[in-house]
């Protein structure tokens, strides 16, 4: 029989062998003409299906939210700083990403590991915010430097409207609001941020639309998957910083000595 050279990449989501590259098997005219938008090729490339509209709406939808929040958060302060460093756009950009992690954007993944497991161990929140005080670790998805329980997230208000309205189940979304009922008990400061938000809505996302086993669902919880839709989102404002920056012809950028405190 035929004898095939080991391959040393194996790939499963694109191809560009043929006329026209395929995103999971689907060709580039058949997305073009059937209009298909960002979700939809968000949900090929990652997620390697067609998702229902709802979900892909879901998906835009986080995206544009995620798109930017000012110019005094830890990406964009990154980026403004490298770029009025004289430096070009992808490192402007990247020193921006670099920031995103555990505090910042990047607690999605870990919202809905958490989430889902006290959930799905039918922890009371009370049991669940009180066993990850025990453990020393800070409830993923809660907290904000601003936001306060009569000044919440509007972007956290419109993805629940969002999914209230589209999603057949948002049984996750309510347990992550029963856990900010606690936590906004204990002090003001405790709401449920855009990352919890968007990873107990995921959660819902995945368990609810029929398109995923449980064991998909478990792989995409444990790889991480959530984290890149801030990532991707952050992007576009972090860039957008970059050519303001440019634009405005910006200076060097040097932090001043009274806001520092010199101490021994
Ligand atoms: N779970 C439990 N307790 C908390 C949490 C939390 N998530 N966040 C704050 N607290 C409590 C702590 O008791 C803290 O006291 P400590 O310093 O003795 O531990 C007290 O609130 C005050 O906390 P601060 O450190 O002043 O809060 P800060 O405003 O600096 O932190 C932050 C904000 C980083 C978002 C924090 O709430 C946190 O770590 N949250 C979890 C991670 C997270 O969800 N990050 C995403 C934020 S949204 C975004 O970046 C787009
Ligand atoms: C953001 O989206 O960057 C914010 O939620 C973080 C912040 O501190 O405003």
């Amino acid at each position: 029989g035929k004898v095939r050279a080991p391959t040393h990449i194996i790939s499963t989501i694109s191809d560009d062998r043929g006329e026209e590259p395929c995103y999971a098997g689907v060709p580039m005219s058949s997305i073009v003409e059937q209009g298909f938008g960002v979700g939809d090729v968000i949900s090929l490339l990652w997620f390697k299906r067609s998702l229902p509209r709802y979900c892909t709406q879901f998906i835009e939808i986080c995206i544009m939210l995620c798109a930017d929040h000012g110019p005094c958060v830890s990406g964009a302060h990154n980026t403004i700083v490298t770029a009025r460093a004289g430096k070009d756009l992808v490192s402007s950009l990247v020193s921006g990403l670099l920031t995103i992690g555990p505090r910042f954007g990047g607690a999605i993944d870990d919202a809905a590991r958490y989430f889902k497991d006290a959930y799905d161990r039918g922890l009371s929140p009370y049991e669940f915010v009180e066993d990850m005080k025990k453990k020393g670790i800070r409830v993923p998805g809660i907290g904000h430097r601003i936001k306060r329980g009569d000044n919440r997230d509007k972007r956290v208000e419109l993805l629940q409207k969002f999914a209230r309205t589209h999603f057949p189940s948002v049984k996750y979304m309510e347990y992550a609001v029963q856990v900010e009922t606690y936590t906004l008990s204990k002090a003001n400061n405790l709401v449920l941020n855009v990352d919890g938000a968007i990873g107990s809505l995921f959660l819902d996302l995945l368990a609810g639309s029929g398109m995923f086993t449980k064991q998909e669902i478990d792989e995409i919880i444990e790889i991480g998957y959530l984290n890149g839709l801030f990532v991707l989102a952050r992007s576009i404002g972090l860039i957008g910083h970059t050519f303001d920056q440019k634009r405005l012809k910006q200076p060097l950028y040097r932090h001043p000595w009274e806001d520092v405190l010199y101490t021994k």
